[in-house]
């Protein structure tokens, strides 16, 4: 099998997404830890550790991201992408500048937006490799138009968007509306746009050039789920306007707008289902990939689709917003869905060429069941959590702090969870590295 230089630059990107990962749960044990023992001696306060591991949340499946659209545009267009330098140069761009945003979080330099809290010229740098991707990615599509395939189209339109909503974040936005609105571009437009494109489109074209589907099944929809996912998530963003200062109608245009999200999910399922219906025999390196895969659906179905939805009706999150089922939803939907699929691409892009034997193979399941038995035990502890907290301080009337104060069991049921989770992911990160360094087109890479 042919391999492009543009496969060899991507396994360094999925190597620097795996190691962020494997960082982050430790940062996010101590973080768990600290919520339950008061005053625990940590050389970083609780708040500057909480904005690591948000900006760890986003900033890994990013740069996994952009290893996984070289990698999948190259192969599904068969053809090398337009510049190997830009793809270099874009990688170490976007990683000092992650790294900068963690460094200027340790040292307390913050500015206090959410998900988005290191300073403004990180959040440059990353814009402009995102700049660097889309021209790569669009120069790329005009050299070899005659081989576009809707894969590799909708992974670079995600591309784009990634850049588009990320620029207004670079700014300084002084209406506190404004603000607040342009953090969901990234929170959510990302999450729920950018990322659902990119992701029909690895998946799509891993299904396709692996011989697990043929073509037509799985192209015959992507541009419609493509349509429907831009569609339904622009607007579908108006679920955290609700009460930011927004008109009142956008409980209803959120509202209805997050309902068809469903749609695209559910054409992503149909997809995958047609892909693994011929039940073909595979290896150790398969299987294990598509462990991650289906796991990543599973969430992407259930803790981000509907859970989301749920949460999405205005009745509800009148009374659930900012509770700890947020931070259950956000767990399920963007590690499960989002983290579990560039994990997947990840080990599948860095193994290439070689086969696990039995003993690696079951290592590489028994971490994947640890990450999935971690999070599901961190996600009902919290979605509980959640619930008791909606139902005594906004139902009851009782005070927050009161209620807070109660939870202490069910938080540390959250760090047991977490501390499988991590058990999970550094062994499967491990895995990751032993596949990488194991496999051939190392020798290659330039
Ligand atoms: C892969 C897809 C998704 C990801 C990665 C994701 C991620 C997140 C994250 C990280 C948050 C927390 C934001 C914050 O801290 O303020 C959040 C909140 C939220 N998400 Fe999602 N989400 C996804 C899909 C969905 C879908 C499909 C819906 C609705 C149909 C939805 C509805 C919501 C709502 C309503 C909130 C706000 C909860 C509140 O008011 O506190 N999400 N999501
Ligand atoms: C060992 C595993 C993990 C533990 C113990 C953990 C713990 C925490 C803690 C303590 C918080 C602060 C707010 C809260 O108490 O909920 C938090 C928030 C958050 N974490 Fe994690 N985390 C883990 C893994 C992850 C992963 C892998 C991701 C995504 C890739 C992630 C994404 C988030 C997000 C988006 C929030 C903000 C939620 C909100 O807005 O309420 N976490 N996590």
């Amino acid at each position: 099998m042919k391999t492009f230089q543009a496969q060899v630059i991507a396994r360094r990107y999925t190597l620097a997404a795996a190691l962020l990962f494997g960082t982050q749960g430790i940062v996010a044990l101590l973080g768990a830890a600290d919520l339950i023992i008061p005053d625990l001696p940590s050389p970083i306060p609780y708040e500057y550790g909480r904005s690591i591991h948000l900006g760890l949340a986003v900033l890994w499946p990013l740069i996994g991201t952009m290893g996984m659209v070289y990698y999948f545009v190259s192969e599904d267009l068969d053809r090398e992408i337009f510049s190997l330098r830009l793809a270099r140069w874009q990688f170490w761009l976007v990683l000092t500048s992650s790294l900068s945003i963690y460094a200027s979080l340790s040292f307390r330099l913050g500015r206090g937006r959410e998900y988005l809290e290191g300073l403004p010229w990180s959040y440059a740098g990353i814009a402009l490799a995102l700049a660097l991707f889309s021209y790569n990615l669009i120069r790329t599509l005009v050299k070899h138009k005659q081989r576009i395939t809707p894969a590799a189209m909708i992974m670079s339109a995600g591309t784009i968007l990634l850049l588009l909503f990320l620029i207004p974040n670079i700014l300084t936005i002084t209406n506190p509306i404004a603000d607040e609105a342009t953090k969901f571009w990234v929170v959510h437009a990302w999450e729920e746009m950018a990322f659902e494109l990119t992701t029909a489109g690895f998946l799509a074209s891993y299904l396709k050039n692996t011989g697990l589907a043929g073509k037509k099944d799985i192209e015959k929809w992507l541009y419609l789920e493509a349509a429907l996912t831009v569609a339904a998530g622009l607007f579908g963003t108006g679920h955290h306007y609700y009460w930011i200062g927004f008109p009142a109608y956008w409980l209803i245009v959120g509202f209805t707008f997050s309902f068809f999200q469903l749609i695209p999910v559910a054409l992503l399922v149909l997809m995958v289902h047609k892909g693994l219906k011929k039940r073909p025999k595979l290896g150790n390196r398969q299987k294990l990939t598509l462990a991650l895969i289906l796991s990543s659906l599973f969430y992407h179905v259930t803790g981000a689709s509907l859970l989301g939805f749920i949460i999405t009706v205005p009745w509800i999150n009148l009374y659930m917003h900012g509770t700890y089922i947020t931070s259950g939803h956000a767990h399920l939907a963007l590690f499960g869905s989002l983290g579990f699929l560039v994990l997947g691409g990840a080990y599948y892009i860095l193994s290439r060429g070689t086969q696990p034997d039995h003993k690696t193979y079951r290592r590489g399941i028994l971490a994947v069941l640890a990450l999935n038995g971690g999070l599901l035990m961190m996600s009902t502890a919290l979605l509980i959590a959640g619930f008791l907290q909606a139902y005594r301080a906004r139902y009851l009337g009782m005070d927050f702090m009161e209620v807070n104060l109660k939870l202490n069991l069910y938080l540390i049921a959250r760090a047991a969870g977490g501390l499988l989770f991590t058990s999970g992911d550094l062994l499967l990160v491990w895995q990751i590295l032993k596949a990488w360094r194991n496999s051939r087109p190392a020798a290659s890479d330039s």
